[in-house]
């Protein structure tokens, strides 16, 4: 009796201070092999009374479970511990540039776009979106260019086969602009709204500053009693806070949209830099109307026509509100000084290179929307 307790205490200290899976082979052999010390007890059963193996039958069975038992706990710990060293050794930052390899960038669209949605978003405004695969109804019959407008002859669209039927029963197109997206949003949620869309557009047009496919931003404010000096502050203050200087000049000036009454089309003032006027422009700030400065075309606003609110499921005279549509491309070409556009989508690495932007450097209004490169 004294024996099998020894001898189980024995074993079970033993076996939890193995350190391998070797030393705990040779444990196992040492007390359950068929020369091991429990088996050797359990041989000795067969020599005994019928009494006495009554009284110790169970004891020497119990000795072998609890020491198999043992056993099997520590190979399990043996096994995880190895585990866990392994894990911790060999893991893998995939965080790290791969050696030899160019390290990536943030396109300068991924950058403006997201310079524009942190501007914006502390006026107030959310982010919607819409397909790039459009009916023909939304992109311009809700827009107020029923099928005859002259308006859609400008725009250059790329239509899909007569087989692609719109559900409002046009044809499918790839979207000209982001302005369906205002419609889209307004017939989904109603009035009031302070939304901008960004996204890509499409259009049959490719030079120096056109390419067949580019982005714009579309905002939009819809709330009663929404007038012209709502949009002129609101312009203002994101010019201001894109270009980061105080001293941006605008000029509204009167033009046509279908989509709003009235329409205007904002210029910018800028400063001819080093005498150089067309390529390489940069927003400097400027009047526009002294020497050495001039105005530039940025964008297209207005106050939405009221045809466009009724065809959005909203009452004219109940609701009112502004809307614009700006050219992200160029945008960043003005702010960054790029000169070609094409250039924009070569997936030149050295391009890249030279214009991207870190993914560490996210814009935000508290270090600066404007992140260098
Ligand atoms: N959708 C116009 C375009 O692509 C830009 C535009 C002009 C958008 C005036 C607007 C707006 O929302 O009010 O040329």
């Amino acid at each position: 009796m004294a024996d099998i307790e020894q001898l189980n205490g024995d074993a079970q200290s033993r076996i939890g201070a193995a350190e391998d899976l070797a030393a705990l082979e040779a444990l196992r052999v040492e007390f359950l092999g068929k020369q091991g010390s429990v088996s050797a007890l359990l041989k000795t059963l067969g020599k005994m009374t019928p009494e006495e193996r009554q009284e110790q039958g169970p004891k020497i069975h119990a000795l072998r479970e609890a020491v198999q038992a043992a056993l099997t706990a520590r190979k399990e710990a043996l096994e995880n511990a190895a585990l866990e060293s392994q894990l911790a050794a060999e893991t893998l930052d995939l965080s790290l540039p791969a050696p030899g390899m160019p390290q990536g960038s943030v396109h300068p669209v991924s950058q403006v776009m997201d310079e524009l949605a942190e501007i914006f978003a502390d006026l107030g405004f959310a982010v919607a979106t819409g397909p790039e695969i459009e009916d023909d109804w939304y992109n311009f019959t809700a827009l107020n260019m029923p099928e005859s407008h002259p308006a859609r002859a400008m725009h250059d669209t790329f239509y899909f086969g007569d087989n692609h039927r719109a559900p409002k029963g046009g044809r499918m197109l790839l979207r000209t602009h982001t302005s369906p997206v205002q419609v889209r949003t307004m017939l989904a949620d109603g009035a009031p709204v302070r939304i901008i869309a960004p996204g890509r557009v499409y259009r049959s047009d490719s030079d120096a500053t056109h390419t067949p496919m580019f982005h714009q931003i579309e905002g939009l404010v819809i709330d009663k009693g929404i007038h012209l000096g709502h949009l002129k502050w609101t312009l203002e203050t994101f010019l201001k806070a894109f270009f980061e200087r105080e001293d941006i000049v605008l000029r509204l000036r009167p033009s046509y949209f279908p989509f709003t009454e009235p329409s205007v089309e904002v210029d910018v003032g800028f400063a001819i830099e080093n005498g150089q006027d067309g390529k390489g422009r940069r927003v400097l700030g400027g009047s526009g109307d002294e020497p050495g400065h001039g105005w530039m075309e940025l964008l297209g606003s207005g106050m939405v026509n009221r045809r466009v609110l009724e065809m959005s499921g909203l009452d004219p005279d109940e609701w009112q509100g502004f809307a614009f549509g700006v050219g992200v491309d160029r945008l960043a070409m003005l702010k960054y000084g790029m000169d070609d556009l094409r250039a924009f989508f070569d997936g030149d690495v050295r391009w890249l290179r030279h214009y991207g932007f870190s993914a560490f450097d996210q814009p935000t209004l508290s270090a600066g929307v404007g992140a260098r490169a």
